[in-house]
């Protein structure tokens, strides 16, 4: 397969790269402005795109590799390929669902942990060479809280068996009822909100998803209440999430993605009420090996014209 051209959009991971030169003609396209010089040598050879959440497959850069025939992103999330471009040009492509899945609700759950029991803001309290116990008022637990979850897919799944085991109360929203959960189902957003302590996004992006927790959802979700975030930032309406957090109408708030990353809105820097993480759900060792070899299996699967192991289309 060597000398099959594979173009890797962005750096995401060294052990990918290196299994990926191993196996094919890898095109580091960081390395390589995409102009009419590089695009009339090599374009023809390129036949498979690596992408990840930082920067994926747009309708101009499949345009740009007339022999492209898959997409491989290096992540479960979806929402930086145009599907539609790949599904009318007959591109297949693959993620990597299930291999991330316990790590992302990990994170997410340590968000919850961080910001109710104010584990962040005690590290910076401790670092900053304070100690005493009247410090800055009491956290809250985290155990036995009424939790919603939006999303209960695979992770949302897996956000839910854990807080289950911390004796929480689970609710969730999702396009239709998962009849054999044994969660409470809440068909409308606003009032899971309405109802949880806790709230953890964790469903795809998509245009019905987008800014699905808004205004009112954070005002349901009220004073005493915790957003998490896992999902994508633009599942968040972040400038209404940033008001709610500077007026007190939101108790909190962990957030692993963002709306414009890498941006992070200056205003969240000094409340101590707030975690934040630089979209490291996957970042585990672990994970990050097992996903790097589901890319590098499916795309060995297509050239060799088997059965894709993890297809999308
Ligand atoms: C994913 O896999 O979509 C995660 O957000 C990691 O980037």
């Amino acid at each position: 397969m060597e000398s099959i051209g594979v173009a890797m959009t962005t750096p995401m991971f060294t052990y990918l790269e290196q299994q990926l030169e191993r196996r094919f003609n890898l095109f580091k396209l960081w390395n390589h402005p995409l102009d009419s010089h590089f695009l009339q040598e090599n374009a023809q050879s390129i036949r498979a795109v690596v992408g990840c959440t930082k920067s994926g497959a747009d309708a101009c850069l499949i345009d740009s590799f007339p022999a492209l025939e898959i997409v491989a992103t290096f992540s479960v999330g979806l929402d930086k390929i145009d599907l539609p471009k790949c599904m009318e040009k007959g591109i297949r492509v693959v993620n990597t669902p299930d291999v991330l899945t316990d790590d992302v609700a990990d994170a997410a759950i340590g968000l919850a942990m961080a910001v109710s029991r104010r584990i962040s803001e005690s590290d910076r309290f401790v670092r900053s060479g304070s100690w005493t116990k009247d410090r800055f008022g009491l956290a809250t637990r985290f155990n036995g809280k009424s939790v919603g979850i939006l999303g209960l897919g695979r992770i949302g799944s897996a956000i839910a068996k854990r807080a289950e085991a911390f004796g929480c109360l689970i609710g969730y929203s999702a396009r239709s009822e998962k009849h054999h959960s044994g969660y409470k189902y809440f068909p409308s957003v606003l009032d899971l909100a309405a109802n949880s302590q806790i709230l953890f996004v964790s469903c795809a992006l998509t245009e019905e998803t987008r800014h699905i927790v808004n205004r009112e959802v954070i005002n349901a979700l009220g004073p005493n209440g915790i957003l998490i975030n896992v999902g994508r930032g633009a599942h968040v309406d972040e400038s209404e999430l940033v008001s709610a957090l500077l007026e007190g109408r939101l108790g909190g708030a962990g957030l692993d993605v963002f709306e414009n990353e890498p941006h992070v809105p200056e205003q969240l820097f000094e409340l101590g009420n707030v975690v934040l993480l630089p979209h490291v759900g996957t970042d585990t060792i672990e994970t990050s090996i097992a996903m790097a070899n589901l890319v590098i299996s499916n795309l060995e699967a297509h050239f060799r014209n088997e059965p894709l192991i993890t297809p999308v289309i």
